[in-house]
């Protein structure tokens, strides 16, 4: 427990001469406005610019700022989780030299974590948040690894944010070992949490200098997004595999919905002499409403499972999710089968997984939203 400051700014840099001196001078007014008790944590990795000489001067003129410079081991997550470490608080903010995240919501993130949240995120893709002055490049690369982000953490709508408070307690011996960007999804991977609030912001490009941002940081995102899963799942904890647990049941659930579906379609036609079509029809819904009971118990676990007009009002939902699982099913098999020549059994795998992905996502974020 370290409680010298109330909170640590963390900026991460790398050649940042034109915005060092301004973010740093930004932030203390901020700490001025705000009544916030804070220190300004600089951790450089060996800038070859003048980021150094003007941060040393800096701290010399200002207790609260201090300067990290790091020689090994280059990057950005790495600096930032250096940052954790060295850190006089037991809350840290972590921000962009560049003015792209703004520091006059500093006093809301810190307000959000003394009001009880573990981590406090920064989102762009939330209703209030934006992103200005992005080329359309950018835009397509992070709107990919933001939903990438999501399959991990459906709930977070900016998992790759790199605007973020964090409590001590949640990355304080945890086995934070990042790669590249994104720190974000190491700290909600591995750190040991359990609530978190979203803060919508407008990412402003930066003015001054140019994005680091390279290939290689996009691999490096995948290798951390798959590092990130095999953690979870050896662990076996962590939203992660909560996660995964919910999609493996989805799947199973799916799995018995279609021996109930072909067990009705071969009672009714051969014992109750029905249509084929007509069995087909009942057989389809009692599996839709087998489908559902299990879930709503058994995979999400609804909380407030015994209200019987909520449970009523996620059958209805689950129902026309699935009719349009169906229809999402049927399109694929035509499109591969009928336009690009697939041959039709492998159009229809095709078919049920993009179905089941959809059924998946859709009823996640809408039937049991939690
Ligand atoms: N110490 C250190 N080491 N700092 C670095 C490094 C590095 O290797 N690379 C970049 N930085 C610093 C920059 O100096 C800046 O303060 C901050 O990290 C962001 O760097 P940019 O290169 O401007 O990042 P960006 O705009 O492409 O990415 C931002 O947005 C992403 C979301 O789209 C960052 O906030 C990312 O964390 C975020 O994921």
């Amino acid at each position: 427990m370290t409680d010298t400051y109330d909170l640590t700014v963390i900026i991460p840099t790398f050649n940042e001469e034109e915005n060092i001196a301004a973010i740093i001078e930004a932030v203390n007014e901020v700490f001025l406005r705000s009544g916030i008790h804070g220190e300004v944590l600089v951790v450089d990795d060996s800038s070859k610019d003048r980021t150094i000489p003007i941060v040393q001067e800096i701290a010399g003129q200002n207790d609260n700022v201090r300067l990290i410079v790091r020689t090994e081991d280059h990057g950005l997550s790495q600096s930032v989780v250096e940052g954790f470490g060295a850190a006089r608080s037991d809350i840290f903010q972590v921000i962009d030299a560049d003015f792209s995240h703004p520091t006059e919501l500093i006093p809301r993130f810190y307000e959000a974590i003394r009001g009880g949240a573990d981590i406090a995120i920064g989102s762009r893709y939330m209703k209030g948040g934006d992103i200005e002055q992005w080329p359309l490049k950018r835009r397509v690369i992070s709107l990919g690894a933001t939903a990438f982000g999501r399959i991990l953490f459906p709930e977070v709508t900016d998992p790759v944010s790199g605007f973020f408070a964090v409590r001590r307690e949640v990355v304080s011996g945890a086995p934070l070992a990042p790669r590249g960007y994104k720190i974000l999804m190491e700290v909600l991977g591995k750190g040991r949490w359990r609530s978190f609030v979203e803060i919508p912001f407008v990412f402003k490009d930066r003015e001054e200098g140019e994005s680091k941002l390279r290939l290689e940081t996009m691999t490096d995102y995948l290798r951390q997004c798959a590092d990130i899963t095999r953690f979870s799942v050896t662990r076996r904890a962590g939203p992660v595999w909560d996660e995964w647990k919910k999609i493996a049941r989805f799947g199973l659930v799916g799995l018995s919905g279609i021996f109930v579906n072909m067990g009705l379609l071969y009672a009714l036609t051969e014992f109750a002499g029905l249509y084929y079509l007509i069995s087909a029809a009942i057989a389809i819904e009692l599996s839709i409403v087998n489908n559902f009971i299990w879930n709503d118990i058994w995979t999400f676990g609804a909380a407030d499972n015994l209200r019987f007009e909520r449970k009523i009002q996620r059958f209805g939902s689950f129902q026309v999710v699935s009719m349009g699982g169906l229809l999402v099913n049927m399109a694929v098999l035509f499109l591969l089968a009928d336009v690009f020549g697939v041959y039709y059994l492998v159009a229809n795998l095709t078919g049920i997984l993009i179905a089941f992905a959809w059924n998946y996502a859709i009823n996640r974020h809408f039937t049991w939203k939690s």
